[in-house]
């Protein structure tokens, strides 16, 4: 029963077969919010004004944002644009630039897998991680499997596609990134699952071994749990206990000693619970 539904879900998450592509929405460019000046009238050259005040301006300065929890880390800084960057933010703000970005250093990890084909990559550096993390997760009796790893752009539009075909656009935007949109494009994030395939993908799969270890021992070896619960608001995903983003071992170690959900806040970014 429960591999049934396993196969069935496996089938709906990697629906490959129809490759119908989306009329998805074409990539956001960030505005600039650059100030425009206004002309200045001019006037009398004998009459000196004193300036009128203006009604909309401010009168004291806005209070500066505290500054982003990850600027008291020491060591090295990484772009948050730049998808070879372990540090990217990818959410519905910030598409990968380009938004066909493929991986150079794709690699299959040596770890179990129930994923096919390009499903089964990872970059190297999160494949690297991923060897060491099942590996310390296996001595302590927890068999993790990789569900689903990297998706290329054209993988992601018949996937996004799948879910608002079956649930419609609203419902698949809480659940499945749009094409350009996904972190799985950048290599650096996949999904996990336990070995036996119980709750795979489901709200359950929280409770499961693979996901009780994770949220508890995952920043060692530089993941986070990208989509937390409660952190819709934010994110714009609903929670995913099986996503884990590499981020690196100083970074996902100083994350999770300060408590912080989402990359996001960590980062000092706009949060992003929507298409811009
Ligand atoms: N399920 C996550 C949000 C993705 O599609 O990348
Ligand atoms: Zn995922």
């Amino acid at each position: 029963m429960e591999s049934r539904r396993r196969d069935i879900l496996r089938a709906g998450l990697l629906g490959i077969g129809t490759a119908t592509l989306a009329a998805c929405s074409p990539p956001t460019t960030a505005a600039s919010g650059n100030a425009t000046s206004s002309a200045s009238p001019s006037g009398s050259a004998s009459v000196v004004r004193a300036p009128a005040p203006s009604p909309t301006a401010p009168r004291t300065a806005a209070p500066s944002p505290p500054p982003a929890p990850y600027l008291s880390l020491p060591g090295t800084r990484h772009s948050f644009d730049d998808p070879r960057s372990p540090w990217v933010v990818v959410n519905k703000r910030r598409p990968l630039r380009p938004l066909s970005f493929a991986p150079a250093d794709l690699r299959h990890p040596d770890v179990l897998t129930s994923a096919q084909g390009e499903l089964a990559l990872l970059n190297s550096t999160t494949a690297d991680a991923a060897e060491k993390m099942f590996a310390a997760a296996s001595k302590d009796g927890v068999g993790m499997v990789l569900g689903s790893g990297y998706r290329s752009y054209e993988t992601q539009v018949r996937l996004y596609q799948s879910y608002a075909d079956t649930r419609g656009t609203a419902s698949a935007d809480t659940a499945s990134a749009r094409p350009g949109f996904s972190e799985h494009q950048s290599g650096w994030a996949f999904d996990l699952e336990d070995s036996d395939g119980a709750c795979a993908f489901l709200p359950c799969f929280a409770a499961q071994p693979s996901a009780v270890w994770a949220a508890r021992r995952a920043h060692e070896f530089g993941f986070i749990v990208r989509y937390q619960m409660d952190q819709e608001h934010v994110t714009g995903y609903l929670a995913e206990p099986w996503h884990l983003r590499f981020i690196g071992v100083p970074a996902a170690m100083d994350m999770h000693s300060r408590g912080i959900k989402n990359l996001e806040t960590y980062f000092g970014l706009p949060a992003a619970p929507g298409y811009a």
